[in-house]
């Protein structure tokens, strides 16, 4: 097959296999002991599963698209510079993988966590596959081609105010402490909006959003390959991701910001720290 001739569209089917086979081969492993290791502390942890749905990933890409660069969290994730990997994207085609998205629910057997795979052309993300394999729940997007679940079209929540809005946010690993930045910030949530849920796999939270069953959700510190894929699927199911200044979200941005839209700029002033009309 020549490379250079195939549509994004067999792309993304390509990724959209892929992904379930990795699928697959999580739920080979689930309920069964588990090697865990710690990679910087007890909170930031990866299993001999993460390492193999990677491999799989990786192999498979490279075998189809052997012109293709691939980002991906426990191949790259240890560079210094992992986190700015994309300042200055690549040329061409890349797939950026999250092999397991929400090791620590997968760990503890909760069924909230994906394989998330985001295709960038020339640094700009244009498709995104997130599968979560315990609920066979398979969220995808092409860009200008509309967001699906399973297949069906989704669109984000129409919810106007900030007070009717469910949000979720994160922990990155490192900033598990009492004063870190996020409690501070969902403390300010307290009373002004519907309630925060902290469900553990950003790639998943976003897509969550993305079919209005979450209203909004932030997370400083993520990394490309927790949201390239997402992104795609929010913005094409009619939400809107930027950073905590406002603009627009790009994958190498240290703060991230998405809603349905309608909440957007109460969000980020809530988040700031303004003070809010009761
Ligand atoms: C984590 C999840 C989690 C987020 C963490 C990420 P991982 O990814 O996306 O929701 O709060 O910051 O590190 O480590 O399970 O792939
Ligand atoms: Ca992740
Ligand atoms: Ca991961």
């Amino acid at each position: 097959m020549n490379e250079q001739l195939v549509s994004e569209d067999t792309i993304m089917q390509d990724a959209i296999r892929y992904v379930k086979e990795a699928g697959t081969l999580i739920m080979n492993h689930m309920r069964m002991p588990l090697q865990i290791q710690e990679k910087k502390n007890g909170s930031d942890l990866v299993t001999e599963v993460d390492v193999q749905s990677e491999q799989f990933l990786r192999e498979r890409i490279a075998l189809h698209y052997p012109h293709h660069w691939i980002l991906s969290e426990e191949t790259d994730g240890g560079r210094e510079d992992s986190h700015q990997a994309l300042q200055q994207p690549p040329a061409g085609y890349g797939w950026i993988i999250d092999p397991i998205d929400g090791t620590i629910n997968f760990i503890h057997n909760i069924a909230h966590f994906a394989i998330s795979v985001g295709i960038v052309k020339d640094g700009v993300p244009i498709c995104g596959v997130v599968y979560n394999p315990v609920t066979d729940e398979l969220y995808s997007a092409r860009k200008q081609g509309g967001a699906f679940l399973n297949g069906s079209p989704i669109h984000v929540g129409r919810e106007q105010e900030i007070c009717q809005a469910l949000l979720a946010t994160g922990f990155q690993a490192f900033d598990w402490k009492p004063n870190s930045v996020v409690v501070e910030q969902i403390g300010r949530m307290t009373g002004k909006v519907r309630s925060v849920r902290i469900m553990g796999a950003a790639s998943l939270d976003l897509c969550l959003v993305a079919s209005g069953r979450l209203t909004g959700f932030w997370h400083d510190g993520l990394y490309p390959w927790d949201v390239a894929a997402g992104l795609v699927i929010l913005q094409e199911a009619g939400g809107t991701i930027t950073n905590r200044a406002g603009r627009p979200f790009e994958l190498c941005d240290n703060t991230l910001v998405s809603s349905n839209l309608f909440i957007h700029n109460e969000l980020l002033s809530l988040l700031e720290g303004e003070l809010l009309q009761a």
